[in-house]
């Protein structure tokens, strides 16, 4: 019998902890899920109850020394350590704050990486296309996002920039325009889909962002369009929102796990 692969999962919050049920259910024939971290003291003694069985909590640097894929759901600050410390052993490792992987320090490292790191498509559509068109030339990658108002909040952008304040319940605002590195740096937690498109096509210097928002939005939805030699294509995403966050989309749990998958089938579907 083939030995299971041992997984390690950083963030127990939302999808963390979707991730983890994955792991021990969908996955049960090539993983064993037998580690967790998480900093939030009444999160992980939850955490802990809910996967007793099968993983125990231990600080971060064990997680990553001890796992063969690990799983990072917590931060872009918690992925830019993930990468670092995996890349001295050589692990795996799905990132979900893919925003991360953008730091110039963790550029750096993925140069000479020797380790492997799985990015979901998460919360998008046209990731697969956008992988295909980079192989010719691509003239242009958009991205529109928009976002109900408390999915932005707590944005490092609004330390600096006024929260919008929208007087009706159909107005809507840009917050936002210019080039995904900005949007990375300004939206860390909100705007992961930007880092993916980037990684995946142009880089971050020349995919566009834009961010609006407004109270009738349902849930987050993006707007992918790539022009280049190939043609042209748009995609559009309506998301619902993960139940119990409104700032992450339930695409991005399912993403991640299509992922997993992916990583251990035998014939893998998409670009
Ligand atoms: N790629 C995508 O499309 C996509 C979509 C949604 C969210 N995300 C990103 O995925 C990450 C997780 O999202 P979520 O919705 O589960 O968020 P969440 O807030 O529900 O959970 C994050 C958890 O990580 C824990 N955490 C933070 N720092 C930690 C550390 N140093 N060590 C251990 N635990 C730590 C927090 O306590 C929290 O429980 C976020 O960074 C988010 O921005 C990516």
């Amino acid at each position: 019998m083939k030995k299971k692969i041992k997984v390690g999962i950083i963030g127990g919050g939302t999808i963390g902890t979707a991730l983890a049920h994955a792991v021990v259910k969908d996955l049960k024939a090539f993983a064993q899920l037998k580690f967790l971290c998480e900093k939030h003291t009444e999160k992980a003694a939850l955490l802990q109850k809910k996967f007793q069985f099968y993983a125990r909590l231990v600080p971060l640097t064990e997680l990553v020394r001890r796992s063969d894929l690990i799983i990072e759901a917590a931060s872009p600050k918690v992925a830019a350590q993930v990468v670092k410390l995996a890349s001295k052993w050589n692990k795996k490792v799905l990132i979900m704050s893919v925003g991360g992987l953008l730091q110039p320090p963790v550029v750096e490292i993925l140069r000479k990486n020797q380790s492997r790191i799985f990015c979901p498509s998460g919360a998008i559509t046209g990731v697969d296309g956008v992988l295909a068109a980079a192989n010719g030339k691509i003239r242009k990658v958009r991205l529109v996002t928009r976002k109900p108002p408390e999915a932005l909040m707590g944005a490092a952008y609004f330390l600096k920039h006024p929260f919008p304040v929208l007087k009706s319940l159909t107005e809507e605002r840009r917050v936002f325009c210019g080039v995904a590195a900005d949007a990375i740096e300004h939206f860390p937690q909100n705007i992961n889909v930007a880092a993916v498109l980037s990684l995946a096509g142009v880089g971050p210097e020349r995919t566009q962002v834009e961010i609006w928002t407004s109270r009738a939005y349902k849930g987050n939805r993006h707007e992918v369009t790539v022009e280049g030699d190939f043609g042209t294509f748009t995609t559009i995403t309506q998301n619902r929102p993960a139940p119990g966050n409104p700032k992450t989309s339930y695409l991005a749990i399912l993403s991640a796990i299509a992922t997993l998958k992916k990583a251990f089938a035998s014939v893998r579907v998409g670009t």
